[in-house]
């Protein structure tokens, strides 16, 4: 069986490499894929543009692709996984309609009171006086949210009502996010501590994946600028028990059910980031798409076979699947090149002193290969997650990773995995 993964970061680094894993898969193509996945066994890049929905299609019917997985939201916001199962294509991922969960906060807001699933309080706006109108009747902080992608930049936490003008401004008069902010959300901050709960969705069906944390503040103690995540461990002890079951029946399952209501039943990962505190739940916001980091140390806590856990969703038999999943503990550190997450360097050389991967693997994100060299081409270059009987010392292996790559103007935060080990 051949299989296709859309995407270029570490994410797609992760799920090619676990794809490769099953014997019966012959080869899987990473589009466009990193200098991590071409150098990888069975494992090679195609140069196409993801958004060339005709390109991919004739590529996939060309190789008899029998699985196309999905990684980043933009293609599927636009609706990659519609036009493959058009072309009768294996996809697995959301179509347009339900990924509009994650393509329109002002969609997923308005859902989320549909269908009674907890979240903050909010307003949407579309134009910057009533959205500045509104600024005095709310208390401070309060969240400032541009609608459509913004590479997760779009989130803006304002301390008073004179950053808060700021932000509409940007958004609504010099349209820092283009189109993507030609709706606002004003929100509700909330407190409390974040977790990533990611499923495997199939219409009604379910299989939630292991818990993790991401972190997606640029320094240690969760301070700076918010970034697309700077490491991720798994499992995350914040997600108890009991809050595991708040989440399955507050969140997840009115979501999978008003989704089959609104015609647009889900099939994907299913990604909520989660607000915890004092053991109630609340959603930040939905992601169509598994997380980048926490694929990486999810993905290699997993057993059993991603490519079958796939097609069982797609197939409709997630009832009769069994995910087994190491009891081990992982942690994912991310690397990343200078300046990120604003404008980063890129084109510095990478050296990499690796002899045994055993229970550790260094995904590759921002990287390409050319003329025989591994080079940055991003502002995440690397996830280096390892494994540990606790996540002590999944952590201390995470990091002895980490200090066998070097390259100019590499950064990573130094306290991975700091809640859970607290
Ligand atoms: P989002 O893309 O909506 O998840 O927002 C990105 C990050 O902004 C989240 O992971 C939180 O750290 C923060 N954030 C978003 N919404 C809120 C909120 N209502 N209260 C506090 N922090 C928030
Ligand atoms: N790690 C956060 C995300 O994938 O959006």
């Amino acid at each position: 069986m051949n299989i296709l993964v859309i995407g270029s970061g570490g994410r797609e680094h992760a799920l090619a490499w676990k794809c490769a894993q099953d014997n019966f898969v012959n080869h899987v193509y990473v589009c466009p894929g990193n200098a991590g996945t071409f150098l990888e066994d069975k494992v090679s890049n195609i140069n196409l543009d993801a958004n060339d929905f005709k390109s991919i299609g004739d590529f996939s019917l060309e190789k008899d692709i029998e699985l196309v997985i999905i990684g980043p939201e933009q293609p599927l916001v636009e609706g990659l996984t519609d036009y493959l199962h058009s072309k009768n294509i294996k996809a697995f991922g959301p179509s347009k309609n339900a990924a509009q969960l994650e393509g329109s906060k002002t969609f997923s807001k308005d859902f989320f009171v549909k269908y009674d699933i907890p979240t903050a309080g909010y307003k949407s706006f579309i134009d910057f006086e009533s959205s500045v109108n509104y600024l005095d009747e709310i208390d401070y902080p309060t969240v400032v949210k541009a609608d459509g992608l913004a590479a997760g930049k779009g989130v803006i936490i304002c301390q008073n009502k004179k950053e808060a003008i700021k932000a509409l401004n940007s958004i609504f008069n010099d349209k820092a996010f283009g189109s993507a902010g030609n709706k606002v959300v004003i929100e509700e901050f909330l407190e409390g501590e974040e977790a990533s709960f990611i499923a495997v969705v199939s219409k009604d069906k379910i299989i939630p994946l292991v818990t993790s944390q991401d972190h997606k503040a640029v320094g240690d103690g969760d301070v700076g600028l918010n970034t697309g995540g700077m490491g991720a461990y798994s499992p995350a002890p914040i997600v108890s028990d009991e809050i595991h079951q708040k989440i399955l029946e507050q969140v997840m399952q009115p979501t999978m059910k008003g989704l089959i209501e609104e015609g647009s039943p889900y099939l994907g990962f299913l990604y909520a980031g989660l607000m915890i505190k004092n053991n109630e739940i609340k959603v930040l916001e939905f992601n169509c798409r598994f997380g980048d980091p926490e694929t990486q140390p999810i993905l290699l806590r997993l057993k059993s076979s991603l490519v079958n856990l796939c097609l069982a969703a797609i197939n409709n038999t997630l009832d009769s699947y069994d995910i087994e999943w190491t009891q081990a503990h992982s942690c994912g550190v991310v690397i990343a090149s200078k300046g990120y997450p604003k404008n980063y360097e890129s084109n510095k050389e990478i050296q990499i002193n690796i002899d045994d991967e055993n229970d550790t693997k260094l995904f590759h994100a921002g990287t390409k290969y050319e003329n025989n060299k591994i080079l940055t081409s991003g502002g995440r270059v690397f996830c280096a997650t390892a494994l540990g009987v606790d996540l002590k010392e999944a952590q201390q292996n995470a990091y002895n990773l980490v200090n066998k790559v070097d390259f100019e103007g590499a950064f990573y935060r130094k306290d991975i995995g700091y809640k859970g080990i607290k």
